[in-house]
């Protein structure tokens, strides 16, 4: 469903591939390229200005989540400790001019990290300082310099640059008004949003991870779910296997919802008693090594759905399949750009079952058909721009009828290919009868009236 979004809040627990224990671990120089690969395309598209990120800092960290990094930040650097600061300066155009002699003697790159605090480092462990030896091999930059001489750099590469990007309504972009107050600051967002799209094969590879951790889930769900149990119950067996995975956490508040619970898009209090009759709505998706699932199943709660729940599971299902079906490079998730993936859905909702009052049941699909997913389960994205190969989405037509006490969503991600939609959390069944085989009633589940 399409929620308000979450950029910056889900995070990214590091993926890139460190050896070793402790500061000392030296990072695997093929995946430190892969972030300099990200920041020269993008210093290549803010071509005309200095690009300035900060890293969450050790005062943002919460106690209940403890410290992780903001996902902008991840994806260019990498990145996993607190008060990181990376400057980026466009290639200079080659001229004769005497401005590129100065620009082109300027670091393209420069990351500032915060000084080591001994005392802080009693409670979170040991950090790498911009003194430590080898900090220019072990973070991947050539420049590396104490975040306190953040302010001066830039004032002296303001002399050279009258535009600074950064993300808009971020706290850096506030500071970055007050630190050069006659520049005009902005948006890289779109720039980044642009390139956080396009997912690499080691992004894909990662995602897939996250994915079959998520259905491994899903599926001890369906076997522990019963009449008498709590939803909190289903949800505490689906994170638990993520956590025994190794994956970091859940990629937004698990949503399990029974009955009347089915209902409500954003449902995460899970704590109600589920009964005989109900279906159960699970939105539940891993985060592992930083990147996200999204995925969603409505299965009966007694292993076997009554005829109603059966008739509304079958249009949602026609409706996905129609989606993916249409899935292919130029469509968008818009609800109202042309050749919008929304629209096929909505139409095969609005033209297939009525409610109890006869109605057609298109007001019943209450939010959009998808979303991006990566480092963030709402990944950062450019709503205008049209599907190209490489992206990964998620198509997530549901129906909520409150007066049925009836909600069904069917969630799966897919990878957009020049041919059309690769369903990549296809190995979790869809069908009605599968699902009802695999829940923990087997074919024995009895339909309620
Ligand atoms: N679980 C969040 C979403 O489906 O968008
Ligand atoms: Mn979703
Ligand atoms: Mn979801």
């Amino acid at each position: 469903m399409k929620m308000r979004p979450v950029y910056g809040l889900a995070g990214a627990l590091f993926c890139f591939g460190l050896t070793g224990a402790g500061p000392a671990r030296v990072a695997d120089p093929h995946t430190l390229g892969q972030y300099r690969a990200r920041r020269i395309e993008l210093r290549k598209s803010l071509s005309d200005g200095l690009t300035i990120l900060f890293g969450r800092s050790e005062q943002d960290e919460d106690l209940r989540t403890g410290f992780f990094q903001e996902s902008n930040f991840f994806y260019l650097t990498g990145w996993q400790e607190p008060g990181a600061i990376l400057l980026l300066a466009p290639l200079p155009e080659e001229s004769s001019d005497p401005a590129y002699a100065a620009k082109s003697k300027l670091p393209r790159e420069i990351f500032f990290l915060p000084e080591r605090n001994p005392e802080q480092e009693k409670l979170t462990g040991r950090k790498l300082g911009p003194r430590d030896e080898n900090v220019r091999e072990r973070s991947g930059f050539e420049s590396v310099m104490p975040a306190e001489k953040f302010e001066a750099e830039l004032r002296r590469m303001l002399e050279t640059y009258a535009r600074v990007y950064t993300v808009a309504d971020s706290p850096a972009a506030a500071r970055l008004k007050q630190l050069a107050p006659l520049r005009t600051v902005g948006n890289a967002s779109t720039a980044i949003a642009k390139l956080r799209m396009n997912k690499s094969p080691e992004e894909l590879a990662l995602i897939q991870r996250a994915i079959d951790v998520t259905l491994d889930a899903h599926r001890a769900a369906w076997q522990r779910a019963a009449p008498g149990l709590y939803e909190y119950q289903v949800a505490a067996t689906m994170t638990g296997i993520f956590a025994e995975a190794g994956c970091e956490r859940t990629a937004y508040a698990p949503i399990v919802g029974a009955g009347p619970d089915s209902v409500y898009l954003h449902y995460s209090r899970n704590s109600r008693r589920m009964d005989a009759g109900e279906v159960l709505l699970m939105d539940v998706g891993a985060e592992c090594a930083g990147y996200a699932a999204d995925i969603t199943r409505t299965i009966p709660v007694n292993g076997k759905f009554s005829p109603r729940q059966r008739e509304i599971y079958e249009i949602v299902l026609g409706a996905q399949n129609a989606a993916i079906s249409a899935v292919k490079p130029g469509m968008t998730l818009s609800k109202t750009a042309p050749n919008t993936l929304y629209k096929v859905a909505f139409d095969y909702i609005n033209s297939h079952g009525k409610d109890l009052h006869g109605e057609r049941l298109g007001k019943y699909f209450t939010h959009g058909i998808g979303h991006h997913v990566g480092l963030d389960v709402h990944d950062a994205s450019d709503p205008a721009a049209p599907l190209e190969p490489g992206m990964v989405i998620t198509i997530e037509p549901g129906i909520y009828i409150p007066e049925e006490n009836l909600g069904v969503r069917i969630e799966d991600m897919v990878l957009v290919t020049e041919h059309g939609g690769k369903v990549l959390s296809a190995a979790l069944p869809r069908e009605p009868g599968e699902i009802e085989k695999s829940t923990g009633h087997g074919a024995s589940g009895t339909a309620p009236n």
